[in-house]
Parts: structure tokens; sequence; C-alpha cells
């Protein structure tokens, strides 16, 4: 199994690259900067390929021979769109780590097509977020069948985000531009259903605001569902009205590895039925950075050992949840659906 790693000198992907050494899976770091290639290089053995994204043909010589692409290049909205048709060209199967909802569908509405008739798997989303909110949606489907509503609530803490991670939050897409699923496509919408939301084992509920969360993106299109929506904890005032570029890049590169340790995330998930009943679905760990690596080289390992159905998929069509999610539990994750 060889594995293509796209931008594999950033922050996340310096993680991926330790993460596909850990597990002894033969890869090859793609970027467009040699030097710091190199430098990932040395840390792994790994092979090195140089691409711009800006220059298709490059990319997609750079991926053939390979059975996956991991693509750690973000923001997406600007550079994620050709790493997919690089991959699909090179007959790769694809995942990524986008958090960003309307990149997410995209991939959807655009790759479909050629994906299947290349016969290759294209997961996005592989992430914290996209990745463990999908599966513990999808679980907490079955356990309510049909849901008239669901709502995912995700809730960082404790941490700080990557330069990378900034640069992908455009505050009008993340925030006012958010898509809810409902009446059979997804849509954009004013006001957010709940101002607040419990978490589980938080004596106080958090502030949460409307926002574009990949989950809503994926979710509906394998659990029955009339609406669903995504709500962000914490407060985002700073992050609402933006931020500078110069001042984004004066911070730091992303969290430390204690700031790692600290750092916090949950995914609640509540499904509603017509009937009144409610049940929540909740995933937490710590870690999200560390956790997204080991999300994303697991997903295109088991892409390339188990296969898929060909096309664009959402996580939990492509590989089991409650598998998926016992494989997180290895790395401190934890899961449970609670019926209201
Ligand atoms: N839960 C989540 O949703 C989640 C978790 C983790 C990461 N992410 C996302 O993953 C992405 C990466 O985050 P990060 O913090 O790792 O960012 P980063 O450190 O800025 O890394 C970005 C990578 O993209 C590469 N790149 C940029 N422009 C390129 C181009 N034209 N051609 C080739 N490569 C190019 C960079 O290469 P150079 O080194 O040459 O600049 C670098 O390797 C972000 O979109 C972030 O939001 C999401």
């Amino acid at each position: 199994m060889k594995i293509a790693l796209n931008g594999a000198s950033g922050y996340t992907g310096r993680l991926a690259a330790a993460e596909l050494a850990r597990r002894g899976i033969d890869a090859v770091l793609v970027g467009r900067d040699s030097e710091r290639l190199r430098a990932a290089s040395a840390r792994t053995g790994f092979e090195v390929r140089i691409a711009d994204i800006r220059d298709q043909d490059t990319l997609e010589v750079a991926f053939r021979g390979v059975d996956a692409v991991v693509n750690a290049a973000g923001p997406f909205a600007r550079l994620g769109s050709p790493v997919v048709r690089a991959a699909i060209a090179a007959e790769a199967h694809y995942v990524d780590t986008a958090g960003e909802q309307q990149y997410i569908k995209n991939v959807f509405d655009t790759f479909a097509d050629a994906a299947t008739h290349a016969g290759v798997t294209v997961v996005p989303a592989m992430a914290d977020d996209g990745g463990a909110g999908d599966f513990i949606s999808h679980l907490l489907g079955e356990a309510t069948g049909a849901a008239d509503v669901m709502t995912v609530a995700v809730w960082y803490r404790g941490g700080i985000l990557s330069r990378g991670t900034l640069r992908s939050l455009d505050p009008d897409l993340l925030f006012g531009g958010a898509l809810r699923y409902e009446n059979g496509g997804w849509t954009s919408y004013g006001e957010a259903s709940h101002l607040s939301w419990r978490f589980p084992d938080e004596q106080e509920v958090v502030e949460v605001s409307k926002a574009a969360l990949p989950p809503v993106a994926t979710v509906p299109r394998h659990v029955s569902v009339e609406r669903m929506e995504g709500l962000l904890g914490g407060s985002f005032d700073r992050l609402k009205s933006g931020i500078d570029a110069a001042v984004i890049d004066s911070l730091p590169e992303g969290p430390d590895d204690e700031q790692r340790r600290q750092a916090r995330w949950t995914i609640s998930v509540e499904a509603a039925t017509a009937g009144g009943r409610t049940a929540r679905g909740e995933v937490e760990g710590t870690d999200g950075y560390g956790k997204t690596a080991v999300i994303a080289v697991e997903a295109a390992r088991r892409l390339v050992a188990d296969g898929a159905k060909a096309g664009v998929l959402a996580p939990s069509q492509a590989f089991d949840p409650e598998s998926f999610l016992g494989f997180l539990s290895g790395h401190g994750v934890r899961w449970q659906i609670t019926q209201g």
C-alpha cells in the first residue's frame, strides 16, 4: 500500500506523516516547497515529490502509482478541488481533512460522476468533526429511526487553532453562510434554532452560534432526516469580525504538544422524532489535530485495504461507523447514545 500525503509540509500534514510512519504505511510526501518537504521527509524517511496545486499536470504525475491520496492542504475552498481532480485522474482514492462545509458539499456536487467512472472512492471531511460527527450521527439515526430534526453541536475548548485553520475560516461562510438541510436539499437560513446547548458532563449550558459544520453536508445522505443544522459552542466575537492576515501570520503555526494534550472537543447530536421523542449521540476526545491525522490516515488505509463503493461518499457510507469509532476508542475517543 502506498499513500500520497498532499500538504505534507503543513501543520496537520506533518502530524499525518508521523502517523503514516507510526502505522508502517509507505507514503509519498507531496507539496510545493522542497525545503519544507525535505524537513518532513527527514523525520519519516518518505519519498518526496514536488507539485504545486496550481499545476494540475504535475500534481497528477505526483499521484501516479499511489493507492490513495490524503489531502491536508487547506483552505480547501481555494485549494481542494484541483487535488480531488488530480487524485481521480491518477485513479487513486481520496480523503481530506476539510472542515469547510460548502467545499465538502461541492465535492459531492462536482466529482460524483468522475469518481464513479474512474472506480475510485472520494471521502471529504475525514477530520475529528466531519468523520466522528458523521459516524455518531449515523449510529444515532439507527437507534431512533427516521428523525424529524437532527441538530449537531460541536464544542472545542482548551486549545488554540492552527494558522491553516484560521486561514480556512471565512467568517461569512462559517457563520452567516451556514447551510442547513431541509426539504430534501441544502439551503442558507436565518437564525439558529438554539442560543445555548447542554453538552455532556457540563454543569452550565454553553452559548452556541449557527455554524457551517461538516456533518450537515454528509449525514442527510445516509440518515433519514427532515431537517439538520449545525451549532458551534463558545463565543466567537473576534472570529466573526474576521482576523487580519498579518495577525494570523504572526501567530504560532499550531498548538504545541502540551496545548494539543489540553485541547478537548465534543460533538453532541440530538435527534427529535415527530412523535416528540429525543435521543442524543455524543462523541468526545482530546487533541483535535492529532485525532484528525489519525482519522484521515485510517480512512485512506481502509479504502485501500477493504475497498468501498466508487463515487463520492459520506464517511458512514464508506466505512462501518461502529468499527471506525471502535478504532478511535483506542485513541481515547469516547462515544455514547442516550435515549431522552
Ligand atoms: N477538524 C477539522 O476540521 C480540521 C482539523 C485539522 C485540519 N483541518 C484543515 O486542514 C487544513 C490544513 O490545516 P493546517 O493547519 O495543517 O494548515 P497549514 O499548516 O497552513 O498547511 C497548509 C498546507 O497546504 C500547502 N499549500 C498551500 N498552498 C499550496 C499550493 N499552492 N500548492 C501546494 N501546497 C500548498 C502548504 O504548503 P507550504 O508548506 O509550501 O506552505 C501546507 O503544506 C486547513 O484547511 C484546516 O482547516 C481541519
